[in-house]
């Protein structure tokens, strides 16, 4: 059974009225807003996930130029899908848009699904997406909850506790629900309600109650907001810290051939499967990267040029890459047939991962 909301029932119009309101006034022109295409909506929802609203704008655009509706991303190839996602990371996003795409393009010809039902078939969609779609593409009084209507409703309510909890997280949706429910009847306050009232929650979160130093003195919820009141906005939402971070190390071959780079792509049961990358191993924090290249790809032994090495994060571990360099005789054998030896000017055709695109870039392997 569900939970009653959390608000007492005779503040939902003001706080409606006020959001809409602010968001009229407030809301950044974000390209997507410009569109109703339930398509355009739902590859905009998917690649904001996890990922800032300006790195996200030039992605978009690009992506809409290239593949404008669900039936060319059906018929796309996977290594199309892949570069235009390049750098955004998370991989699987793209590669479930495209199952997805495929999905609606045989089953109802391209025609997007509407229901909250049909969007939660599709792969890659979870509740959040569907409510989103749903709202925005067709002002359904459908709820959303990301990371920023979390931080929004646990700051008005003031409330404790795990907002990733069973119990806690059942009381937002509600809360978040019946919010929405009350815009779609608020016929005062203009048109496309549950469409404006989901994209004002998210956009109160995303640049007035951030999750450092809130601009309280913004926020057009301010005199309904219990956290602010108990002068403790920032305490919530009330997350666990995040698990310690795990040291990884990987050796990374850049090896050329009579001027061509050796590429691999990963496979179907790798992350990132489908992306390019050259030759990368993991190894132990101690073992000798060398030894262990030239035995992983049956190398004769060759003369190695160490490179700085590359450090990034990714989700909790934090990666140090030790780069090496060396030149291969043109009649290596014993390689998968599907590993490629690729001109530099050709690098720029394939998905590369974000760290092996930094490789060409800070080596500048491309204008080799
Ligand atoms: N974050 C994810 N989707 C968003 C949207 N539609 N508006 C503002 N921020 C968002």
């Amino acid at each position: 059974m569900a939970l009653p909301s959390l608000i007492p029932k005779l503040q939902y119009l003001p706080l409606v009225s006020q959001l809409l309101g602010w968001f009229d006034t407030h809301a950044r022109p974000l390209p997507w807003r410009l569109s109703r295409d339930p398509y355009a909506i739902w590859i905009s929802e998917i690649m904001l996930q996890q990922t800032q609203v300006k790195t996200v704008i030039p992605y978009w655009t690009r992506w809409m130029n290239s593949l404008p509706d669900v039936n060319s991303l059906a018929a796309a190839s996977e290594d199309q899908v892949l570069k235009l996602w390049e750098g955004l990371g998370y991989y699987s996003r793209a590669r479930n848009l495209q199952k997805a795409a495929r999905k609606i393009s045989v089953r109802t010809d391209g025609c997007f699904p509407r229901s909250l039902a049909d969007l939660l078939d599709l792969p890659g969609v979870g509740p959040y997406t569907a409510g989103a779609i749903a709202s925005i593409a067709f002002d359904q009084p459908e709820p959303i909850l990301d990371g920023n209507v979390i931080r929004v409703l646990t700051r008005l309510l003031a409330l404790s506790g795990d907002p990733k909890s069973k119990a806690i997280n059942q009381q937002l949706w509600t809360t978040a629900s019946a919010l929405v429910e009350e815009a779609n009847v608020a016929s005062r306050c203009g048109t496309q309600r549950c469409a404006r009232f989901n994209q004002a929650l998210m956009e109160l979160g995303a640049i007035v109650c951030t999750p450092n130093q809130p601009l309280c003195h913004l926020c057009p919820w301010l005199s309904h907001c219990a956290a602010q009141r108990l002068g403790q906005a920032q305490h919530f939402p009330e997350t666990p810290p995040r698990p310690p971070t795990t040291p990884r190390f990987f050796a990374t071959a850049l090896l050329s051939s009579s001027g061509r780079f050796l590429l691999r792509k990963r496979t179907t049961v790798e992350v990132n499967a489908g992306l390019w990358e050259f030759p990368n191993l993991e190894t132990e924090p101690d073992a000798n990267p060398i030894n262990q290249l030239e035995d992983w790809l049956g190398l004769p032994s060759l003369k190695w040029v160490r490179k700085a090495d590359l450090r990034h994060s990714i989700t909790r571990y934090r990666i140090t890459q030790r780069i090496l360099v060396a030149e291969a005789s043109p009649d290596l054998r014993g390689l998968p047939s599907e590993w490629l030896w690729v001109a530099p000017n050709d690098l720029q055709h394939f998905a590369l991962t974000g760290p092996h695109r930094r490789l060409v870039q800070r080596l500048r392997l491309d204008s080799a």
